[in-house]
């Protein structure tokens, strides 16, 4: 998909301050500092109108980004990071659970991983999760610039086991490096966005 229009709209914190509920909603989901708002980066050519960081725990919101007026990409907090404070937790938990639970325009969830590692107990709590409430998930190994090409399929079918993802439930090996896996990607969206 060619890009032509992003745009950052709002931090929610709870449903009243989402925009209407016109618009298809990808969310991202993933362990804090994997790489999700590079992922939204990298896909509309943006360097960082989704900011990221080298620090864990960056985004603390539910950031929607709107793109090309026609679908929002909505950053989530990361999981899994130990030194955020317990209170900063017990506020997003419930904040997530509410959007991932209720939200009508939800078409799927973009789960990601980082490539190098197993998934965490955490990864698959998500994933769990997500499976769980029917909510459609896209997964997406990132990072794949980081290990040899000949890797990824070992890799990628760590992933999948232990994850306990179906046949048919989506893995795009990704890189916001080098952009690999990009057109998969959108592809793989706008199936989502029209089932
Ligand atoms: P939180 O908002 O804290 O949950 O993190 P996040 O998941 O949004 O991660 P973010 O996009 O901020 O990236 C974290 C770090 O990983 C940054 O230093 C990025 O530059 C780096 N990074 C993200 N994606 C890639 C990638 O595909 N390859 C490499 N080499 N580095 C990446
Ligand atoms: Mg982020």
């Amino acid at each position: 998909m060619k890009v032509t229009q992003a745009e950052f709209i709002i931090s929610a914190v709870s449903p009243k301050q989402y925009p209407d509920a016109s618009l298809p909603e990808l969310a991202l989901a993933g362990r804090s500092n994997v790489g999700k708002s590079s992922f939204i980066n990298k896909m509309i050519n943006r360097k960082n109108l989704a900011r990221t960081s080298s620090k864990p725990g960056k985004t603390q919101t539910l950031n929607y980004y709107l793109i090309n007026k026609e679908m929002y990409f909505v950053d989530l907090p990361g999981y899994g990071y130990a030194k955020v404070s317990k209170t900063e937790k017990e506020k997003w938990g419930p904040m997530m659970e509410e959007y991932l639970q209720t939200r009508k325009p939800l078409k799927a969830v973009i789960q990601v991983v980082d490539i190098r590692h197993t998934p965490t107990k955490d990864d698959k709590g998500m994933f769990e999760y997500l499976k769980h409430y029917g909510i459609p998930i896209i997964v997406v190994a990132t990072k794949t610039d980081k290990i040899p090409r000949g890797k990824w399929q070992k890799h990628a079918k760590e992933v999948r086991t232990t994850l306990g993802m179906e046949k048919n439930d989506p893995l795009v090996l990704f890189s916001a490096e080098t952009g690999q896996g990009k057109d998969e990607a959108w592809s793989v969206i706008w199936q989502k966005i029209k089932e």
